[in-house]
């Protein structure tokens, strides 16, 4: 299929944007920078920290999974078994019972907790971390996912 664009210039701190992809949605999320702060914090009580076993292209980092820190770009289908996981950008909401939810993706499924990069927590049924898609930028607004 075609590459897709999306204008993400009036995306503010701590929104997200859904665009379609081949079908799927592709979750657009600015991060604050305390948000991204947060990520380094998370290693021991995620399953797969570095995304070894998470499909993510080799060109996004380790920790906050993106080309550009503060705009995350995810594949909006649960690694379990593709439920729509729900944006919660706020710490301890919902309140899970855990210390270290700082925000991010939970699946209202079956439960399976995710960052604010993708990455799933211990003790939920999914195993590896929500799945980054190709992408790249033209210029500063344009994101071209494909
Ligand atoms: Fe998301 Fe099962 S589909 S936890």
């Amino acid at each position: 299929g075609a590459p897709v664009k999306a204008d993400i210039g009036k995306l503010e701190p701590g929104q997200m944007v859904v665009v379609e992809w081949r079908g799927k949605p592709v979750y657009v999320v600015r991060r604050t920078e305390e948000q991204l702060a947060g990520l380094k914090e998370l290693d021991q009580y995620l399953k797969d920290p570095e995304s070894t076993s998470s499909d993510q292209p080799a060109y996004v980092g380790t920790i906050t999974r993106s080309i550009r820190p503060e705009f995350l770009v995810l594949v909006g289908l649960c690694t379990h078994l593709g439920c729509a996981p729900k944006h919660h950008p706020e710490v301890g909401v919902p309140d899970l019972g855990g210390d270290a939810w700082l925000g991010g993706f939970f699946c209202p499924c079956h439960g399976s907790r995710f960052d604010l990069a993708g990455r799933v927590y211990q003790g939920s049924p999914a195993s590896t971390n929500l799945i980054v898609p190709p992408y790249s930028y033209e210029g500063d607004n344009v994101l071209v996912i494909g």
